[in-house]
């Protein structure tokens, strides 16, 4: 079962809280942007199926709002497996370009490694999606390559930049 974080995880910009039945309107028309669909291939479910994911222990989903309560995004870590975990994230249009992403992020990295005892933590994008690692640049990740063919992706393949960070980091 992966807890979740007690205080939440915030700063002066953007909170990390659990899903709500009220936000399903905000996530289905996160699916539906555009860059999303481009970049991403995960297909939209439901509040039950992540709560049972958290409480397997495989992964943890969380909403991006700021200080009103409005989603900006979304976050999450998953694929726990030898100390090792990855970390996924995505913002509405309008959250993007002011630094969210970076500061959920980062936010998410230190709860992984001081609270859940993540040894080693992954970032991995598409080589063509610039801003996502651009994210994980400015978190402070290491680029460590390209995995060629990684991934099947809308009826092909698709290539995978991998990013790492360590706690020593
Ligand atoms: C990937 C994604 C989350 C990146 O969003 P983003 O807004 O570029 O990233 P951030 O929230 O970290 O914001 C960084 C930008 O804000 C700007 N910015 C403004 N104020 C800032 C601040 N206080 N701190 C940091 N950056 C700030 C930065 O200059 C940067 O813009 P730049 O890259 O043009 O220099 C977004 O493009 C997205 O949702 N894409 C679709 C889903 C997706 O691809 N997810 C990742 C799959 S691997």
């Amino acid at each position: 079962m992966l807890p979740w974080p007690a205080p939440p995880l915030a700063d002066d910009v953007v909170t990390l809280r659990p899903w709500r039945a009220e936000d399903q309107g905000a996530w289905l028309a996160a699916f539906a942007d555009p860059t999303f669909q481009r970049f991403s291939d995960w297909e939209p479910d439901d509040l039950a199926t992540r709560e049972q994911r958290r409480l397997r222990g495989e992964q943890i989903q969380f909403a991006l709002v700021d200080v009103a309560d409005a989603v900006l995004g979304g976050a999450s870590l998953y694929g726990f497996v030898e100390g090792r975990a990855g970390v996924g994230y995505w913002l509405v249009p309008g959250a993007r370009g002011r630094g969210v992403a970076t500061r959920a992020v980062t936010l998410l990295a230190h709860w992984a490694f001081d609270s859940l005892g993540v040894a080693r933590l992954e970032l991995t994008c598409g080589p063509d999606n610039v801003a996502s690692q651009r994210v994980a640049e400015r978190c402070g990740f290491t680029r460590e390559g390209l995995m060629r063919a990684h991934l099947p992706f809308k009826g092909g393949r698709r290539d995978t930049v991998l990013f790492s960070l360590l706690p020593s980091d």
